[in-house]
C-alpha cells in the first residue's frame, strides 16, 4: 500500500510499504477514505525530529471503512464507516475507567526513550497513532490502510450520508477543542481569549460561542485565519500589528483581563526573537511566546487551558505570578472518546460548528509532501489539508 513516511526533518514522502495485517484479536484493519494533517504533525515534521526514525508512517486523523476485525472486536464490523481517535486506549484500565483515555496504562510506551524524556521520571501517556518513538511508534493513518490496535474500544461508528469532513475531525480537532473549552470553564456570558486560530483555535471559538460564552477574542497573525474567525463572530487581534497583545486585550476587558484563555498554539509559536534563539540554541525545545502572552492577559482568578503541545521545560516560567493571581491551569492531550457523545449531536445537518468549512485543501495521498509544506508555511490559504488515499 501507499503511506506517508517520515524520512528526516521536513522530508516526508509517499512510499510503498507492506499492507498491515491483524496481529491481535482486538485489532481491526480500516481502509482509509480521508486523513487530515494536524498542527501536531508539524511538530514531528520539524522540532520533534529527534524522536522520529526514518521509515515511520505518520498521521493520526483518519477515517474510513472497516475491512476486517479480530475475534474480540464486536462493536464494529466489516463495511462500517468509522473515525479512528488519535489516542489508543484500552477502555477498561484504571485511567480509562476515569475517562482519562490519553493516559491509558495498557498502551503506554515503556521504552527507554519514553521513560527518559520525562523530567519527573514518569514516562509518557497512552500511545498515539503515527507519533514518535515515545508514544508507541505505532504506524499512522496517512496511508491506504491502517491497523487499529484496541479496536474493541477506539473506533467511532458514524452514519452514512454526510461527507467525510462532517465526522473526520472527531479523530482529534473536535474533541481537543471541546476538552480545551471544558477545561477553560468560561462563565456564562464571559470572555474567552483564544491564542492561535488554526483548526483547533477556530473550533474552540465556535464551540465557546455556541455554548454560551459572551465574547471570544482570537489572536493570530495569518490574514485568512483571522478573517475566518471574524466570520464566526470572533473579535480578532493581529499580534504582528500591535505593540503589546496583553495591553490590547486588557483594554478590551475593562483593564482586568480575560475570564479564561486557551493556548491553541503550542511549541511552534512565532513572534519572539528570544524564543527563537532559545530554541535554536537548544536551551529550550519549546517557543513559549503565545503561552506567556496568554497568561499575562487573564484576569485574577481566571483560567488557563493549554491544548497546544509543549514538550519540555520553559525558562523563567512565572509560577509565582500565576500563584499570586490565583490562575487555574488545566492541560493535556485530548481524551478523545470522553467527548464524542457530547459532540455528536452538533454534527447533524444544521452543522452549527461548520465542520465542513474547515478544509481548505483536498489532496490525493501522493501530494502529502506538498500538503505538509503549504500547511507549515501557511501558504495558499492552507488551514486544514485533507488527504484522500
Ligand atoms: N492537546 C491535544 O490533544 C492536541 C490535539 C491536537 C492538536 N494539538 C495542538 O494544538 C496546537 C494547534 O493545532 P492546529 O492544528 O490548530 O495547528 P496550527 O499550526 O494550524 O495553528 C497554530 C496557530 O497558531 C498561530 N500562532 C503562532 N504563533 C502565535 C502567537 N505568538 N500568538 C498567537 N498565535 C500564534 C499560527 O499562526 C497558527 O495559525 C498545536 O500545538 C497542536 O500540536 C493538541
Ligand atoms: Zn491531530
Ligand atoms: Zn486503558
Amino acid at each position: 500500500m501507499k503511506a506517508v513516511v517520515w524520512h528526516g526533518k521536513e522530508d516526508v514522502r509517499v512510499d510503498n510499504v507492506p499492507d498491515p495485517i491483524i496481529q491481535e484479536s482486538t485489532d481491526a484493519i480500516v481502509r482509509i477514505t480521508s486523513t487530515a494533517i494536524c498542527g501536531s504533525d508539524l511538530h514531528l515534521y520539524s522540532k520533534l525530529s529527534p524522536l522520529m526514525r526514518e521509515g515511520d508512517i505518520i498521521g493520526h486523523e483518519p477515517m474510513g471503512i472497516v475491512e476486517e476485525v479480530g475475534a474480540d472486536v464486536e462493536h464494529i464490523a466489516p463495511g462500517d464507516r468509522v473515525v479512528v481517535p488519535f489516542n489508543i486506549s484500552c477502555g477498561h484500565c484504571y485511567f480509562c475507567d476515569q475517562h482519562l483515555y490519553s493516559q491509558c496504562e495498557n498502551t503506554r510506551d515503556e521504552g527507554k526513550l519514553a521513560r527518559s524524556v520525562n523530567l519527573l521520571g514518569r514516562g509518557r501517556g497512552a500511545s498515539l497513532f503515527g507519533y514518535t518513538h515515545v508514544y508507541g511508534a505505532v504506524p499512522g493513518g496517512q496511508a491506504e490502510y491502517l491497523r487499529v490496535p484496541q479496536a474493541h474500544f477506539g473506533p467511532i461508528k458514524v452514519p452514512e450520508g454526510p461527507s467525510d469532513e462532517r465526522f473526520l475531525y472527531l479523530s482529534d480537532v473536535l474533541p481537543t477543542s471541546w476538552q480545551a473549552l471544558v477545561y477553560a470553564d468560561v462563565p456564562e456570558g464571559g470572555t474567552l481569549g483564544v491564542w492561535g486560530l488554526g483548526p483547533i483555535g477556530q473550533m474552540c471559538a465556535r464551540m465557546a460561542l455556541h455554548q454560551g460564552a459572551g465574547r471570544v477574542i482570537g489572536v493570530d497573525n495569518v490574514a485568512e485565519r483571522l478573517s475566518l474567525a471574524s466570520k464566526w463572530g470572533v473579535q480578532t487581534v493581529d499580534f504582528s500589528a500591535v505593540d503589546n497583545v496583553r495591553d490590547v486585550v486588557l483594554d478590551l476587558t475593562d483593564g482586568r483581563g480575560l475570564d479564561a484563555a486557551i493556548d491553541a498554539v503550542g511549541m511552534e509559536a512565532s513572534g519572539s526573537v528570544v524564543g527563537s534563539i532559545l530554541q535554536a540554541t537548544k536551551l529550550q525545545l519549546d517557543r513559549a511566546t503565545a503561552l506567556r502572552e496568554c497568561m499575562s492577559a487573564i484576569r485574577r482568578g481566571g483560567t488557563l487551558s493549554i491544548s497546544g503541545v509543549y514538550a519540555g521545560p520553559i525558562q523563567a516560567f512565572p509560577l509565582g505570578d500565576l500563584f499570586d493571581m490565583q490562575i487555574q491551569v488545566r492541560m493535556g492531550q485530548a481524551n478523545v472518546r470522553r467527548w464524542v457523545d457530547d459532540i455528536m449531536p452538533l454534527l447533524g445537518d444544521e452543522d452549527p460548528l461548520g465542520t465542513e468549512d474547515l478544509k481548505t485543501h483536498e489532496l490525493p495521498l501522493e501530494e502529502a509532501p506538498h500538503g505538509y509544506e503549504i500547511f507549515q508555511k501557511k501558504q495558499d490559504g492552507a488551514i486544514k489539508c485533507v488527504l484522500k488515499p
